[in-house]
């Protein structure tokens, strides 16, 4: 039987203690957003779908990207019990210098077209986290301004080498003047990759106005207040004559870069380089050999080689072979600081996010950059505390299973790895 009785008015007040609304419509919105794919939620209410589907796609059916964050989902973790950590040091020694957090952000080209404040809002974003940013030779904010948004922090800037090398390497020198630390060369990028949304979407450089493009915008007029307000989008390093990404970079890409690139660009930076776009143990081993200082297992988000290999797949095999103490890093699909614990779990040095920094740009801006590291912070954080481990060196292999979904038939032969080659396929090596 319920005793009943008649509600007690002072214990009906102590219920009704409401939240005082938040005004600022920004914090609100980002506030809400309790993980990045919230922030991508709120991106791509407020950001054309030409820009949002250019950062959001991938090549061809978009298979890469599909997969490498399916590989993140199917992890098994395996936390120790009473193993107080009540305090974690999410810390890391990178590449010669510290980071606060074991990720940084990965170069990305043309972002001043998701959000007027672009490189910048990403570069003082990372300083104020302690993070590294790293700046893309098709930045649209230049060399110089970056600096200037991060001047204590850590800049990073990406190369292309160009059909033009004396423009590439021009843009090394001036970064390594401004004080960037470390040099990421990539690799993996030829010819530019198939991406269909932005053929379908007439997309170009710099953007047009076309009936589809005005009634897109109707309902996100701040975006276009801001493209038209500001500054002139462009290419800060590159002088373009038009047309969609693919086709610029294709005129400006030279499909015969090699090696011996990589050796003058040895040649000319001072500081740290990195290859960035490895995805075979093959290629690890002979870049690790040469000396390189650090390597990102990346298939550049998916947006190149569809059904390339999955970094973080790759991951464990590479580090095996290259050795613990070599600099492995891992990109491509990253939207949880659980998948960021995973990787430094099976090897890797550091991590990069290339999307997650750009849908919290598109939703708030610099407020929208900070947003996205602190959810990936919290999460990294509450994930270390749930495995029972204070420190980024205490994450092991023991801690992650990567769970089979797709299994190879063959395993393509890998240099100091042949017998393995013929038995264990990749996936079934990774299991453990
Ligand atoms: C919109 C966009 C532009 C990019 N531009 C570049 C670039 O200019 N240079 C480069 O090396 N990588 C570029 N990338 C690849 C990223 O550096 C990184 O490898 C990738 O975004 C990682 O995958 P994620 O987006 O799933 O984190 C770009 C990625 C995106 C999404």
């Amino acid at each position: 039987m319920v005793t009943r009785q008649l509600p007690n008015p002072s214990e009906l007040l102590e219920l009704m203690q409401f939240k005082k609304p938040e005004l600022n419509g920004r914090k609100r919105r980002l506030d809400a957003a309790l993980t990045v794919s919230d922030l991508r939620a709120i991106a791509k209410r407020r950001t054309p779908k030409a820009a949002f589907d250019y950062t959001d796609g991938a090549a061809e059916a978009e298979l890469s990207l599909a997969r490498a964050r399916q590989a993140f989902e199917d992890i098994e973790f395996h936390p120790g019990i009473l193993k107080p950590a009540p305090s974690v040091d999410t810390s890391i020694e990178i590449l010669g210098g510290p980071s606060a957090l074991p990720f940084g952000i990965a170069p990305t080209g043309f972002t001043r077209l998701m959000q007027t404040e672009g490189e910048s809002a990403g570069a003082s974003a990372a300083g104020a986290a302690g993070i590294p940013f790293t700046l893309s030779t098709l930045g649209t904010t230049s060399i110089e301004d970056v600096k200037a948004a991060n001047p204590n922090g850590r800049n990073w800037f990406q190369l292309y080498v160009m059909r033009d090398r004396d423009i590439s390497y021009g843009l090394a020198t001036r970064a390594a003047e401004a004080g960037f630390d470390t040099l990421m060369f990539t690799v993996d990028t030829p010819v530019a990759g198939a991406r269909l949304r932005d053929k379908r979407n007439g997309f170009a450089i710099p953007p047009q106005l076309t009936i589809g493009t005005i009634i897109n915008a109707i309902p996100r007029p701040w975006w276009w207040i801001d493209f038209l307000t500001t500054p002139k989008l462009e290419f800060a390093s590159l002088s373009t004559t038009g047309g969609t990404v693919g086709e610029l970079l294709n005129s400006a890409m030279d499909p015969t870069i090699s090696y011996e690139d990589l050796e003058i660009i040895r040649g000319i930076w001072p500081g740290k380089i990195v290859v960035k776009g490895v995805q075979n143990v093959e290629d690890s081993v002979k870049l690790v050999d040469l000396g390189v200082d650090g390597i990102v297992l990346s298939n550049h988000g998916g947006r190149q080689l569809d059904r390339a290999p999955i970094p973080f797949h790759l991951l464990p095999q590479v580090v095996r072979e290259v050795g613990k103490d070599a600099t492995v890093m891992i990109d491509t699909g990253i939207m949880n600081g659980a998948d960021i614990v995973a990787s430094v779990a099976l090897g890797a040095k550091f991590t990069l996010v290339g999307r997650a920094y750009l849908y919290g740009l598109m939703a708030g801006g610099r407020e929208g950059v900070d947003r996205m590291i602190e959810i990936l912070r919290t999460e990294i954080e509450r994930t270390m505390k749930l495995l029972g481990v204070s420190t980024l060196a205490e994450l092991e292999p023991k801690h992650v299973t990567q769970l089979q979904r797709l299994v190879p038939v063959a395993q393509p032969s890998a240099r100091r790895a042949p017998a393995r080659s013929k038995t264990a396929p990749a996936a079934a090596s990774v299991k453990r």
